[in-house]
């Protein structure tokens, strides 16, 4: 079903800095033209996006890298070979010209390559490096399709490239790289153990996300969140909670990946979600955003292993769910 992207036109609107939202393979981006502060600052009021909150380069390739970074390590180096075109954003010491728009004045930029097709496609027509956040408004759920772009902003973008649904579902792995010391801000589906195989058993840092308000200034805890009231439960609880409920507080779903017996209940959802981490991911969003739409009075998920190939999926529901 994927239309044929128009990426001559789309590369016209970019140049006039004009907001085009693409698909890359971890959630769409809403690109602009990242040497362009007038075009970078439509990117902020579409999301309604503090400007504390710093974006990501995105970049065709390895070649261009150094466009926008200094002091690149040889293990900053080692990984962007090993991960791009991928799911990784590396942070670096950032090119003097790099607009604190972008940094949110912060002496580093994150960069990345992305995979996806169009994408590829589409910085490799433009030549330069874009912008593009998440493609919703500022706090909402990633859209993994261009239909949840266009539910999220599109009255507010010029041109949605379609490249059907993405393949990780799940944003990328954020490491900073600017110190000796391998630190991830954000787990991804790319995991510390992966980075740290690249790096010949170097130990890697993993960020709590509550502390990655030191780096990140903009990050609040409700984050990647449906409207709809979210709880994290363990699997051990849901058929007493199911019991529990008042009616009045039904209709509800719940969200499983293992083979939990749900008791059957009226005004009870199941969801059942891949038992395996890639699966998982690719899944959440458009089954959050389904539910999201379903009247339901609350969204209960099933906590998930705590396994390292989840870290990245564990995080993202940590910051959906209530406190
Ligand atoms: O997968 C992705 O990374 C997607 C696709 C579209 O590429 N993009 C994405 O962008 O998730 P956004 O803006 O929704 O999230 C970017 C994150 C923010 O949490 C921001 O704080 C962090 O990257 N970030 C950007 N620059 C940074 C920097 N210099 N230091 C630390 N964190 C930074
Ligand atoms: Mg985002």
């Amino acid at each position: 079903m994927a239309i044929q992207p128009d990426i001559s036109k789309a590369v016209k609107i970019l140049q006039e800095g004009g907001l085009v939202a693409f698909p890359t393979e971890t959630v769409y981006g809403l690109g602009a033209d990242a040497s362009n502060e007038t075009a970078i600052n439509k990117v902020f009021e579409a999301k309604g996006r503090p400007y504390d909150h710093p974006l990501i380069v995105h970049i065709a390739d390895i070649g261009k890298l150094d466009e926008w970074v200094q002091d690149v390590s040889v293990d900053a180096r080692k990984l962007a070979n090993a991960f791009w075109p991928g799911s990784l954003t590396l942070v670096l010491n950032r090119q003097p010209h790099v607009a604190d728009l972008v940094t949110a004045g912060q002496p580093t930029v994150a960069v990345r390559v992305p995979c996806h097709p169009v994408a590829q496609a589409l910085l490799k027509a433009f030549g330069g490096g874009l912008v593009a956040p998440s493609a919703n408004q500022f706090m909402h759920i990633s859209p993994t399709t261009a239909a949840a772009v266009e539910e999220e902003i599109g009255g507010r973008v010029s041109m949605i490239l379609d490249g059907g649904e993405c393949e990780v579902g799940l944003e990328s792995t954020i490491i900073d790289m600017s110190h000796d010391r391998p630190t991830i801000l954000r787990p991804g589906m790319i995991t510390a153990a992966q980075i740290s195989d690249i790096l010949d058993g170097k130990e890697v840092d993993v960020i709590q996300s509550s502390s990655e308000k030191v780096r990140a200034p903009g990050m609040h805890h409700k984050h990647y969140a449906p409207d709809t009231r979210t709880t994290l439960i363990e699997r051990m609880a849901i058929p007493e909670m199911i019991d529990d409920l008042p009616a009045s507080q039904l209709p509800v779903a719940f969200m499983t990946h293992s083979n939990v017996h749900i008791p059957q209940r009226e005004g009870v959802q199941q969801i059942q979600m891949p038992a395996d981490a890639k699966g998982y991911a690719h899944d959440l969003y458009q089954q959050l955003r389904q539910l999201d739409h379903a009247g339901l009075q609350r969204i209960f998920i099933e906590t998930v292993p705590n396994d390292p190939a989840w870290d990245g999926i564990r995080d993202r529901l940590s910051k959906a769910a209530e406190k």
